[in-house]
Order: C-alpha cells, then structure tokens, then sequence
C-alpha cells in the first residue's frame, strides 16, 4: 500500500512530487523519497519517517529538474530505514524505479542478479527492479520494462526514471493501482487519484498487464504482449475526501473489499511451488525446537483475539499441540505456566496494543519464544517478538478491523499447517487440499462481497434494534464473536454472540418476538445442533438470519434468512463466513447514521492498559 507519484512536463518537478506524496499520506507510511535528473546525473533524496522530514532534507536547494518521480514506503519487506525507501537505483545509477506490491520470486532474481555481478544496498524485494531493468537495457526503455515484467512474479505498479531517456517515465501495472493524470503539455502519475485532483480529473486508469511511456506531450499504453492499447479517458467526479477511499464512502467499506489483495499478498510467498507444503522462513526455529514445543499460548485483544481462537482450533486441530488463548489484558495476571518449553504466539494489527505488548515482555521474562502475528512492519511488538509472520493487509485505518482480521485467519492458517508438517501430525494430502483451498479463498470473498444483497433487507427490518443475538459452535462461534464485535462497536447495538448450545443455560430468556438472532451453520459435523438451537429460538419468535455454505438447503426451511457462502474446507469457514457479518456491522451502522470510521470513545490502537 505505497504512495506513487510522477511528474513529466515544462514545471519544476520537485513541488509537484512532494504536495502528490503530501496528499497520499492517508495511506500511512514509514519513509519516503524521490529521484530526479539534474546535472546529467540521477538525484535521489529518501528519508525514514515522515514527508516532513524529506522536505526538511530537500528546504532552501533549487532543482531545475521537470520529470521525476516520488514514493512514500508501507513497509513490507525490509524495516524502515533510508536504504530501503524509494526510489531504488541499479548499480550505475542510471535507473530509478519506485514500486507498491510484492514482488513474489525477489530473492531468486535477486541471487541470479548478484551472479551476474550486481550490487544490492536494500533489504527490499522492490531493488531487483533496477537491476533487471539495468541487464536487459539495450536502448529501449519501454521494450526494457515490457521484458522485465516477463521475469517477475507478484504484485506491481512501478515507475522507472532513466538517465539515458529523461524525455519519458515508464510505468507498468499488475495487481496494483496506478492511474496516469492527464494535463496540457504535462502528464502525471500516481497510485491513487488524489494525488492527481488539483492538476487534472482525466485520467487513464492502467489495467492489469499494461505498460504507459509518458512524455510531456503523450501517453501510450501497450498490453502485455507489446500491442497498443487504445485508452479511454477515465473523468474522476470523486472529490479529495471520496477519492482518499477509492471511491467508497467510508474507509472500513474500502478495507472490506480490500481483503481479496490482502488475502492473496498475505499468502504469497509462502507456499512452496509445489502447493505442498507452507514456508515460513520468518519463524527462525529448527524442526528439533518446533518438535520439542510443549504447548503454546496465543494472548491479543478484540478482532485479533478473535482471529487468536481460531488459531488455537487451527493449531491444535492440524499439529495436535495443547493450546491455551487469553485477552492478552488477563494473561499476564494470572501466573500463566509459560516456560522454556512453550510457543506464546501474539496477534495485534496495529503491533502498537499496550495489553498485547505487555503479554509479549511477560512471556520473554517466563522464557518462551515469542512470534508476533502484526500489520505493522518494525512496530514495538514486531521489534520485541523473536519471529515475526507480518499480515500484508496495508495500512488499516478504519477502528473496526476487517482485513486485519482475515489476513490474521490467513497466518493462523499457515502457522498450523508449517507447524503440523514439521511434526508430522496431517497428512500430506490433507495439507496439500487445504492448501488448495487457501488458494481460493481471495476469489471467494470477492464472490461474498458481490452477492450479499439480502442483508440490505435484514437491515431495513432491524436497524432499530437494540439488540442482536450471534449463535454458532465451533468455529462458527469464534466467528460470531466477531460478528458481534463489529456491529457494536459500530452500530451502537447490544450484540453479543453466545456458543448456540449454552442458549439454554440462560440466555434463552431473553430472546423474544422479532429480536434479530445471526446463525452460524458452517460446520457440517455440528449442522444438526445448529438447526435445533435455531428451532430453538425460533419457538421463541426470533427472527433468524443463519449464513450456510452453497448447497445447504434445510437450513431454509428453519431460518426466515439464509445467506450462503462458497463452499470451501470447513476449517477455513471463518474466512468467508466473517464477511457478511462485516458488512451487515457496516450497513447497520451506516443506516444508524453512526461514525463508521471512528465510532465513539474507541481507538485504532490502544497504547494504554
Ligand atoms: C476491532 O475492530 C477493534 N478495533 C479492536 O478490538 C482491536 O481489534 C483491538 O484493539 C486490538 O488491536 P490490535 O490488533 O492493533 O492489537
């Protein structure tokens, strides 16, 4: 989730890049830089922290420079530091290219390339980029990106600035946003349209596989294959704030439909190529110390606690290791038995969460290894943890989290499976069908997300409602817990979600005529209970909207709603199940003219006990 921003035309460049960076800066970042040509040599100013501090760095000199190019860095591979913001050069420095994704098969090219002589300064997957750009250069710097975008895998808009060509940038578009601005005499580029709004409002919005040479006076756009592409002026009638959320009116609906890249990036990497087995090189443990771990803890607040429980299922269900979770603010209190022998896993998006920090330092006193499941590269907890498996979810700015959640699921998911494989306790077709599926899940949400029209009719019903009811078992309970979390801490309702077979342990008695009950029947092996404890309620005048996978039909003969999900292994439900409930959570709330973004007396990070 990187700001890009380029500029080519007859203005000094240098302000252009830096109000572009300037308006980006809702992205979150942790340093940024820009490259420009002045005095027949690549210039290259980059700076960890905030925009603040390149402006500092670039006060009081004159750049006559009218092409360039600027990015501010998120974090992903390589902590923050000024070797591993952009822009990155090749080892003459006559190519500078700036990037937001992941490149997937980085360290590959990157020992092919240092056999071939190449130089390296960064830790960051982006640097292979100039140096590709550097050995196959013969003249032509669009055929020169065409080829290189042929070498790698993954994630990519980049942007590449070359000495030898300073009439023109390159940019080239795969899986990541990158629009051109369309100006008089001057052309733009950037990652999102706000960066753009006070130079033009037409733009070219590069599509997947396109390459765009911009100069001054033009903008050509060539596929994947070389062939020209004719590109249709794309009139942004967003204004700042609107565009700031992609179009989307609140940045928690943005996050909501920003879980499939999440899903795929957090994925990506991490399965040998096979699809046989996970690969976690971050977790710097040998077979014999992950064989002799005698039980782990898992500590986190909130949704990360939420997505903790399922690891705990996860983890015991696939490596058949005990596994003990806490709210990270009880854990330390109650003289938990972590030794030596013990795996304390910690979840926090933000890495920033007082209780959750405090678990980790109280286990590293008790002597265990502690690994940080967080969002936020080079955050306290990922600094203090022993191993640290980073979510890449881009920067989450809305309070309720969303694609934090999934992508914790993801690492949850791949933590069982790495650990079971070392300790050989699932079978190797079992792991290969659940990594299979783990494969689908991305382009499984994004069918969730385009077919979840009933819950607009269940919220027209039931936004006066006061309270909510989320049943399920097993991993459908976890679930709930979640769904419950969201709609309250966003649409002020009293939801509470209950294990559906403890209902008649009390609960019962408060379900009565048309209060709104949220079913969770995923799991096949408990379906049967589920219908009971539906009838249950039912026999109570509930109104009941249970969510089922595909093909399920009984369900519809107890419930007055079904939402059905894709079918996939019932272990990884929680993934797909959770994105209804998000978005009921956020169409009720935004139905209650509630502040979805930042709902009353909550906090995306809470830094204090
Ligand atoms: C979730 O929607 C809430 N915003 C909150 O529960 C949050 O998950 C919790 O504070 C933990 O935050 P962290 O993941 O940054 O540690």
């Amino acid at each position: 989730m990187c700001g890009i921003v380029g500029y080519i035309g007859p203005r000094p460049v240098t302000p252009i890049l830096l109000d572009g960076l300037k308006k980006l800066e809702y992205r979150g970042y942790d340093s940024s830089g820009i490259a420009l040509i002045e005095n027949n040599r690549i210039e290259v100013y980059k700076r960890q922290g905030k925009l603040e501090v390149l402006r500092e760095e670039l006060n009081g000199r004159e750049f006559y420079a009218t092409a360039g190019i600027g990015h501010t860095r998120w974090a992903t591979h390589g902590k923050p530091s000024d070797i591993n913001a952009h822009p990155h050069t090749d080892c003459q420095g006559r190519f500078a290219v700036i990037h937001n994704g992941i490149i997937e098969n980085y360290l590959p090219l990157k020992e092919w390339l240092i056999s071939m002589g190449h130089g390296f300064r960064s830790e960051t997957d982006t640097e292979v980029l100039p140096h590709l750009i550097e050995e196959f250069y013969e003249g032509d710097l669009v055929q020169t990106v065409l080829r290189v975008t042929r070498k790698i895998e993954g994630s990519y808009a980049m942007v590449v600035l070359a000495l030898d060509e300073p009439g023109r940038l390159v940019a080239a578009r795969q899986d990541s946003p990158l629009v051109v601005g369309l100006g008089d005499g001057e052309n733009f580029l950037a990652s999102d349209i706000p960066a753009l709004l006070c130079h033009t409002r037409n733009t070219y919005i590069l599509e997947d596989g396109e390459i765009a040479e911009i100069t001054p006076d033009g903008v050509t756009v060539i596929d994947q294959y070389g062939r020209p592409v004719a590109k249709n002026v794309f009139h942004v009638k967003w204004e700042a704030a609107q565009a700031e959320k992609g179009g989307f009116d609140h940045f928690m609906l943005k996050e909501i439909y920003e879980q499939p890249r999440a899903l795929k990036d957090t994925l990506s990497g991490r399965i040998d190529p096979d699809g046989a087995r996970v690969v976690l090189s971050e977790i710097k443990m040998t077979p014999e110390q992950i064989r002799n771990i005698k039980k782990i803890f898992i500590s986190a607040c909130g949704t990360a606690y939420h997505a903790g429980l399922v690891g705990k299922y996860i983890i015991e269900k696939m490596a058949r290791v005990p596994v003990e979770i806490d709210i990270a603010s009880e854990f330390r209190y109650r003289d938990p038995l972590v030794d030596k022998d013990s795996l304390v896993i910690v979840v926090s998006q933000s890495g920033e969460t007082a209780d959750t920090l405090a678990a980790l330092r109280e286990s590293k006193r008790r002597g265990a290894r502690v690994l940080a499941v967080t969002n936020v590269v080079d955050s306290s907890i990922a600094r203090e943890a022993d191993y640290i498996l980073y979510t890449w979810a881009g920067p989450e700015i809305a309070v309720a989290s969303t694609k934090a959640y999934t992508t914790q699921l993801m690492c949850m998911y791949l933590i069982g499976l790495y650990l079971a494989d070392i300790r050989g306790t699932l079978p190797e077709a079992d792991r290969r069908e659940i990594i299979k599926e783990l494969r689908k899940l991305s382009d499984k949400v994004k069918v969730i997300l385009n077919n979840c029209s009933i819950i607009d009719q269940f919220v027209r019903d039931y936004a006066g409602s006061e309270n909510a009811f989320f049943i399920g078992r097993g991993l459908d309970h976890t679930v709930a817990m979640e769904g419950a979390l969201k709609l309250k801490e966003i649409s002020y309702i009293h939801a509470e979600a209950y294990a559906a077979g403890e209902l008649k342990h009390g609960t019962l008695a408060l379900i009565i005529k048309g209060v709104p009950v949220i079913a969770l029947a995923t799991q096949q092996d408990l379906f049967e209970k589920m219908v009971s404890n539906i009838k249950e309620v039912k026999a109570r005048e509930a109104t009941v909207i249970a969510l089922a996978m595909d093909g399920v039909r009984e369900i519809e003969k107890v419930a007055d709603h079904v939402l059905h999900i894709p079918r996939t292994h019932p272990l990884l439900a929680p993934v797909l199940t959770v994105v209804p409930l998000q978005l009921l959570a956020y169409r009720m709330a935004v139905a209650r003219s509630c502040d979805v973004d930042q709902p009353r007396n909550l906090a995306k990070s809470v830094t204090v006990e």
